[in-house]
């Protein structure tokens, strides 16, 4: 094959935060036609490399070269300019606008020299089609999913004919089928000579769709590779920098009684939901996009109004109006958006992690600053946190160390039911591991767990149980005995699935 030519380069380039080298003199050369794959662990300093290619951090020293040409003070206008689009890994929405204006936010839609919003809204649906993704122009992107949100996010870039496309971690809120259809646009603009950028988690996405993969760590470049030439094993050896065998922690049965049961719950587009979860259970919901996981982890948690259905804990009949009754009852649940709902974005650590747990740190209004401070550190060493202090503010960490901290801030409250929403979701291969075997933990420790997943692997090895929602309904219940991908896939698409008994 023939060399491509460069379009994009970075030479050196450092920056510094208070306590962390976040790039330490980083070089990198980007092709035209090519998608190049950026991996490293969480805090590698992957986003930080792509704000700074984007004008929007500026690095303390360094070079960036588009098309050869060096460009000294990149801001985002020139990188704007010299056809660079960046679709970030944490969503750039205005809620309160329609998913048309979010596409063409900040560029406006002429038509005979008019801002036409029939334009607007007709250009959106185009690229929407495009995309394979049945969104309303004119619906408020308060309304859509985090997986639709993300598909605006796409549109966006595509509606400005990006020359060089950095996607950070886009797939990480989307399905399997919704991620193929990405890879096929994809695919497209890279046959055009569009430079893409592609930062993931997911090893095998990365096989599938890339061509270069370069590995970060600790905020060095540590090495280039050839996609066709590599493997999972070499990547993972490279990112981490140790060994790490990919497994899930044994399951323990040691089922008590039901701990946690729903009746009917019906409201918010779900409908008639029930089932059981024991003592010591893991219970994995699987399902699209879009089939009601979210609203239903949302109406059990007193976020969404429940038209009908009931709670019962350790068979007792309970009310849960609005999140703090469920708190009050020991329910956790780790939302899938995180920045929403998960974490308080100018606090610090510490008080995040601390913050579901102070009832039981505190005297009267004293908290126990001491415990909260031992507590906080413990979850820090758990999972890895990659901070240089524990005063930092949430907002300053990255992506997967952001979900690291909502998960810490539940894993120290004393939770009796734990409802995971997409809990690895950003998060790198080793912080992974040491998730589920704190997932397993919190099982064997008695706890009844709920653990919504899209990743398939996940959901097969880590449940003890699966139940699949469709449209709002429950589709069917999966036995270890039955756990495939096929039954899964079918349950989700609505198909019957044959129990053999
Ligand atoms: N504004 C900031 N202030 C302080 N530290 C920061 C800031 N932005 C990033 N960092 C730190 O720089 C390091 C690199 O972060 P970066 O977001 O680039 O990592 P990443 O490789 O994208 O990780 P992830 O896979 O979790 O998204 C981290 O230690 C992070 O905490
Ligand atoms: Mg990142």
């Amino acid at each position: 094959m023939q060399e491509n030519e460069i379009s994009l380069e970075v030479k050196n380039i450092v920056k510094t935060y208070p306590g962390v080298k976040a790039l330490d003199g980083v070089s990198m050369a980007f092709r035209k036609g090519e998608v190049h794959a950026i991996m490293g662990e969480n805090g590698a300093g992957k986003s930080t490399l792509i704000k700074t290619i984007a004008g929007s951090v500026t690095p303390d020293s360094g070079e960036i070269y588009v098309d050869g040409k060096l460009i000294p003070a990149m801001n985002t206008k020139l990188s704007k300019e010299l056809g660079i689009a960046v679709i970030y890994q944490e969503l750039m929405m205005i809620p309160g606008m329609t998913a048309a204006e979010n596409v063409f936010l900040g560029t406006q839609v002429l038509e005979n020299g008019l801002v036409s919003h029939k334009q607007m809204r007709k250009r959106a649906k185009a690229l929407f089609d495009q995309l394979g993704v049945n969104i309303d122009p004119t619906q408020q992107v308060r309304y859509l999913s985090v997986a639709y949100q993300q598909m605006i996010e796409i549109a966006r870039a595509l509606a400005k004919n990006a020359k060089i496309l950095i996607m950070d971690e886009p797939s990480a809120m989307l399905t399997e089928d919704e991620v193929q259809t990405m890879f096929k646009i994809i695919e497209n603009l890279r046959r055009q000579g569009v430079t893409i950028i592609y930062i993931s988690h997911r090893i095998e996405e990365v096989f599938q769709i890339s061509q270069r993969i370069s590995i970060m760590r600790d905020g060095q470049y540590i090495t280039d590779l050839d996609t066709k030439s590599t493997n999972k094993a070499e990547l993972i050896h490279y990112m981490v920098g140790r060994e790490l065998k990919e497994t899930f922690p044994p399951r323990e049965s040691h089922l008590g009684d039901v701990g946690f049961e729903i009746k009917g719950f019906t409201g918010s587009g779900d409908e008639n939901i029930s089932f059981q979860v024991r003592h010591g259970e893991i219970l994995g919901i699987g399902g699209l996009v879009g089939a009601g996981r979210t609203e239903l982890t949302e109406l059990i948690y007193g976020y969404r109004k429940l038209e009908s259905g009931e709670l019962f804990l350790d068979g007792k009949l309970v009310k849960i109006r609005e999140p703090k009754d469920a708190v009050r009852n020991r329910i956790g649940l780790i939302p899938e958006d995180r920045k929403g709902k998960g974490l308080l974005l100018s606090f610090d650590l510490e008080s995040n992690i601390a913050l579901p747990s102070l009832p039981a740190i505190s005297k009267l209004t004293f908290i126990n600053r001491r415990k909260a401070k031992q507590m906080a550190e413990d979850q820090r060493q758990a999972l890895r946190i990659k901070t240089p202090t524990m005063k930092q503010l949430a907002k300053n960490l990255s992506g997967g160390n952001q979900q690291k901290v909502v998960l810490a801030k539940w894993l120290a409250a004393e939770c009796n039911t734990l409802i995971f929403d997409e809990p690895t979701r950003g998060i790198d291969v080793g912080a992974k591991q040491e998730i589920y075997k704190l997932i397993r933990q919190l099982a064997a420790e008695g706890k009844c767990i709920i653990m919504i997943s899209s990743d398939m692997e996940e959901l097969l090895g880590v449940s003890d149980r699966i139940v699949v929602l469709y449209e709002g309904k429950l589709s069917g219940e999966l036995q270890r005995e039955q756990f495939t991908q096929e039954n899964v896939l079918a349950l989700a698409s609505g198909e019957k699935v044959e129990v053999a008994s």
